[in-house]
């Protein structure tokens, strides 16, 4: 459903992406694995039109994403759930929902406030706290902000960049559950992890990222086949 063909992304003379191709079918989880700046951000930052690619074309179902900016992508269904979670610390959880939808028609309010009821029923200590600032929330309950905040835009792909960063292995185990409940729901989900441990408990398919190519493709299976992978995520080899 979603297609990378050969994307490059600079910053100034820095090539961060090197003609980058991936695909995330409808339905699965797909997981980018890759060490600390080998370009996930900025694979994400390009997927979500944060970041312009110099070359490279983005296709979501069929519609063409390349170039569009982060208004038009969030419209045509691709969501970012970004690194470090990146609430608005001073707005109100209830506020935050509400700015996750801000793509949805004056017409829709009611369909708004339905979805945010259904958040509420998803994480419930959203709604044991929907009138306190996001910033006074903890960490694991800023990431689920974060993930309802960018469902809210009803995308028909989600894409996480690092959830489990910085977070207890109990909330960690929290935000996993929440994930594979998401997909088991029906979501497309693109997910950025360091944890691989973690990731083949969700997903269907791997791509490995180093120095902005793409190194390694394949099913969890593959990857727990994988010498290298062994050694650097897997714990083994
Ligand atoms: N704003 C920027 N200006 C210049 N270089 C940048 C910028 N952001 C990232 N880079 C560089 O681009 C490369 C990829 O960075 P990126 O943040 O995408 O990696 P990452 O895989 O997300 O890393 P991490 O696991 O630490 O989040 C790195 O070499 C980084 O130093
Ligand atoms: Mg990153």
């Amino acid at each position: 459903m979603l297609s990378v063909n050969n994307l490059v992304t600079s910053y100034g003379l820095i090539k961060a992406l090197k003609g980058v191709s991936l695909e995330a079918k409808k339905g699965a989880v797909t997981c980018i694995l890759g060490p600390n700046g080998a370009g996930k951000t900025t694979l994400m930052f390009t997927l979500a039109g944060i970041l312009a690619p110099d070359t490279g074309t983005v296709s979501l179902l069929d519609q063409n994403l390349t170039g569009l900016g982060a208004p038009k992508i969030l419209r045509k269904g691709l969501a970012l759930v970004p690194e470090n979670r990146l609430v608005f610390p001073d707005l109100s959880v209830y506020e935050n929902l509400l700015a996750g939808a801000f793509t949805q028609s004056r017409a829709m309010a009611a369909q708004v406030s339905d979805d945010i009821d259904k958040m509420y029923d998803r994480f419930p200590i959203l709604k044991a706290r929907h009138d306190q600032p996001a910033g006074n929330l903890s960490g694991g309950e800023q990431q689920m902000l974060a993930l309802a905040r960018a469902l809210m835009s009803r995308p028909s792909i989600l894409l996480m960049d690092e959830p489990s960063v910085g977070l207890s292995p109990l909330i960690v185990d929290e935000i996993f559950a929440i994930i594979k409940q998401l997909n088991e729901d029906g979501m497309s989900i693109l997910l950025v992890e360091q944890n691989a441990t973690k990731a083949l408990q969700v997903a269907d398919y791997f791509y490995l990222l180093d120095q902005g190519k793409v190194t390694f493709s394949g099913t969890p299976d593959q990857l727990k086949d994988d010498d290298i992978i062994k050694r650097a995520y897997l714990g083994g080899g």
